[in-house]
């Protein structure tokens, strides 16, 4: 509990642009929950080094990737928005708990076997112990929650395991946290092969909606999505093109399926696909805005990270304390 609520945690990482499914899957969902909850966001620039960045288009991928935050309506004075690598217990606690994970159970990670599969001449430490990373900024915050889409289930259950392993051990230290992965919009598939989910690296760039992408771009994309055989606007598993178009339609205009189906009865893919399109577009459009708006306001955006900045590294360092203590670090002296 952090001011007599319970505490949320999530984040992105700070790679490339977000992607319509990074949106739907996470950030729209996020922005409602500040009422029920404390929360914290991370812009997750460390996970990020695990595939090679170019250093200046990183940090302005990371710049970008807080102003995308608080552009889709997170406010920076009442969720903690910073940046992992300017608290530097992230990566004190990731090196502790590393020492209470087994490599058998970082062999498992489904996200580490694609990513080494991807990137096959840079198989580096730091991507297979990746989920160590990430249980420690849940961890750090004692999180009861974290918002996150269907790919990220895995390492949360890791999470889980190191945190109860931890506790068995050394009593009650970690809270632990539970995913909460919405209803709909969870998995949003490529555009190109909606048996992949959407992805910021998809070498096809027809395959995924990027947040700043022009309306008339969102729209071509849509109309050239991938859909399957037949012409009907039906949800179910033999049509994973057109489910996945209505999972998003479903998800910017809040209609079920039933109603998606009956509002495009009788009419052929061309006009679903265009509907689809501009509901996105229209989506985006404020988000858009006020995105450029603040990239522009130097003063504001440097003003909200340095507040949250110091105010993660706070909370984070009361748990690194305890957790040092626990294992028996010798404390320094004042
Ligand atoms: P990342 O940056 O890959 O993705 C950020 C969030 O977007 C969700 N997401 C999707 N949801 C639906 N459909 C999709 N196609 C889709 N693609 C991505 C992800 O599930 C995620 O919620 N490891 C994390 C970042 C991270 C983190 C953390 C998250 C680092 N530390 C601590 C939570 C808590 C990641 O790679 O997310």
């Amino acid at each position: 509990m952090l001011n007599g609520k319970k505490i949320l945690y999530s984040g992105m990482q700070a790679t490339g642009t977000l992607t319509l499914g990074n949106y739907l899957g996470a950030l729209k969902n996020w922005v409602t929950l500040d009422e029920e909850y404390e929360c914290l966001y991370g812009v997750m620039d460390l996970h990020s080094l695990t595939v090679r960045q170019n250093a200046a288009e990183f940090r302005k991928n990371a710049r970008s990737l807080y102003a995308l935050y608080v552009a889709a309506g997170l406010d920076p004075e009442k969720n903690c928005i910073y940046y992992q690598s300017h608290v530097s217990g992230h990566t004190e606690l990731s090196w502790i708990l590393g020492c209470f994970t087994y490599m058998g159970e970082l062999n498992r990670m489904t996200q580490f076997k694609d990513k080494a599969a991807k990137h096959a001449d840079n198989i580096n430490a730091g991507l297979y112990t990746y989920p160590v990373l990430m249980a420690a900024d849940i961890l750090l915050y004692q999180a009861d929650v974290v918002p996150v889409g269907v790919d990220q289930k895995q390492h949360l259950e890791i999470t889980r395991d190191i945190a109860q392993r931890f506790n068995a051990l050394y009593g009650d230290v970690f809270t632990v946290p539970e995913a909460y992965i919405a209803k709909s919009g969870a998995k949003i598939m490529s555009l190109q092969d909606p048996l992949k989910k959407m992805s910021k690296s998809d070498e096809n760039v027809n395959a995924a909606i990027f947040l700043l992408d022009e309306k008339d771009v969102i729209i071509r994309k849509f109309k050239r999505a991938v859909t399957d055989s037949g012409c009907e606007v039906r949800y179910g598993e033999d049509k994973p093109g057109v489910s996945n178009l209505m999972d998003i339609y479903s998800c910017v205009t809040g209609r079920d399926y039933a109603a998606i189906e009956k509002e495009f009865e009788g009419k052929g893919y061309g006009d679903f696909k265009l509907a689809v399109g501009e509901a996105v577009a229209e989506e985006l459009s404020p988000l858009q805005t006020r995105y450029r708006e603040l990239m522009a306001d130097k003063t504001y955006l440097d003003s909200m990270i340095k507040m949250n900045d110091e105010k993660a590294a706070y909370y984070a360092s009361k748990t690194l304390r305890k957790v040092q203590k626990k294992v028996g670090l010798t404390e320094k002296i004042k």
